[in-house]
């Protein structure tokens, strides 16, 4: 039966590292695969036709969909709206509707890119890190939150950081389940010493490894001292569970020890059977938007991420990430990895390759 993928690209670079995506998704369905692509306005750009990020439409045909594969949103011209008319809302909006509640993040560093991170190649070449990163709780969406004025006139800007018992376990499982099909380690971080969701945190996960997963190697680590140790020592990391706000933090760290926040994509996942969605870590990058410079290499990871989680496609998506990193082994490179090719022309070298 033909499958559905929603792009939903969103703004700045969005568009732009998806429209890349679509055509490796195009190359695949001239191959064979049987995958029917629409697109949706998300973000900045469904404020602006819709006045809203993520209309009902949208989130409807999200959860109707196989797989969805977001580009990017956010941008200066929407900072100034209120909260809830920002197109990040929309994005929180989009991954609580869809209740993928697992975020992938997987850092590996390709062995041709070992000298494009700011880190010494001894501490890079080899890299493979999975972070999972709970999505759709913690202190994103917390209640209550808001800004207030008090009394005496001043404002009181307020967010909650909150965990429930289920909400830590079925992320947890998913960290034990993944990591027993790589090296069994998983280091947990939060800040149990200061934080009462964070005590609960370290608990409940200690308590499914001691109840189902005694193959498990469990460590608990400060987000503090995580955050310095994945630039002293990266490479002892195998899987790494966080919060929604730490796992945002650190994967944005850990996306330099690969060479560029340009090559990481991203997974989230929820109950099994459930559409998954799909997402470089980056944003919309203001900064180059509209130059078609942008590395395309994390858009196109993520479109790999949903042919295996999601699409039941693991030998294509091996094969897309095999024509990623052979492009990269041919010296392509777009601007953040130190090279000049355009985001079209990373996206032709990989396409080249993807025979
Ligand atoms: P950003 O990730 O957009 O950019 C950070 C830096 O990395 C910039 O210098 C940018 O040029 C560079 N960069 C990012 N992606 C790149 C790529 N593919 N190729 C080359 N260079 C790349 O973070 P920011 O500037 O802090 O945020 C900009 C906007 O994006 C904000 O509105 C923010 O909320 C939003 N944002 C959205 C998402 C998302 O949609 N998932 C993620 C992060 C940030
Ligand atoms: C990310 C982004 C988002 C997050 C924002 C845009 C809501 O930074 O996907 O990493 O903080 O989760
Ligand atoms: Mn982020």
């Amino acid at each position: 039966m033909t499958q559905t993928l929603l792009l939903l690209p969103g703004d700045g670079i969005g568009p732009e590292v998806t429209a890349v995506a679509r055509r490796v998704a195009g190359r695949l369905i001239s191959q064979g695969l049987d995958l029917s692509i629409t697109e949706a306005r998300f973000g900045g750009v469904a404020i602006d036709a819709d006045g809203v990020p993520l209309t009902d439409e949208t989130l409807a045909a999200a959860k109707a969909a196989d797989a969805v594969r977001m580009g990017a949103v956010g941008g200066p011209q929407w900072a100034g709206q209120p909260y809830d008319k920002r197109p990040e809302a929309g994005l929180l909006a989009l991954r609580s509707g869809m209740n993928v509640y697992a975020n992938l993040r997987p850092a590996i560093c390709f062995a041709a890119l070992a000298d494009a991170s700011t880190l010494k190649r001894i501490h890079v070449e080899g890299l493979d890190i999975l972070f999972v990163r709970e999505l759709t709780g913690g202190v994103y969406f917390g209640e209550p939150r808001g800004i207030e004025t008090l009394a005496n006139g001043e404002k009181r800007g307020v967010n909650t950081h909150v965990y429930t018992t289920s909400e830590i376990e079925r992320v947890a499982r998913t960290a034990f389940e993944l990591a027993r099909g790589r090296k069994g380690e998983v280091v947990s971080a939060e800040k149990s010493n200061v934080m009462e969701a964070g005590l609960l945190w370290r608990q409940v996960v200690e308590a499914l490894r001691d109840a189902e997963y005694p193959d498990i190697t469990l460590t608990h680590m400060l987000a503090d001292n995580m955050a310095m140790q994945l630039v002293k020592n990266p490479k002892q990391f195998d899987v790494i569970l966080t919060d929604n706000l730490f796992g945002d933090m650190l994967s944005d760290e850990a996306a330099m020890l690969t060479g560029s926040l340009g090559m990481l994509p991203s997974a989230a996942i929820g109950a099994a059977g459930m559409p998954g969605l799909y997402e470089p870590i980056h944003g919309s990058a203001p900064d180059i938007a509209g130059r078609g410079v942008a590395n395309p290499c994390a858009s196109i990871l993520s479109l790999a991420m949903a042919l295996r989680h999601s699409l039941g496609e693991p030998e294509l998506a091996a094969r897309v990430e095999a024509a990623v990193e052979a492009a990269l082994n041919a010296g392509a490179r777009t601007a953040d990895l130190g090279g000049n090719l355009t985001t079209a022309q990373m996206g032709d070298a990989i396409l080249a390759q993807l025979t």
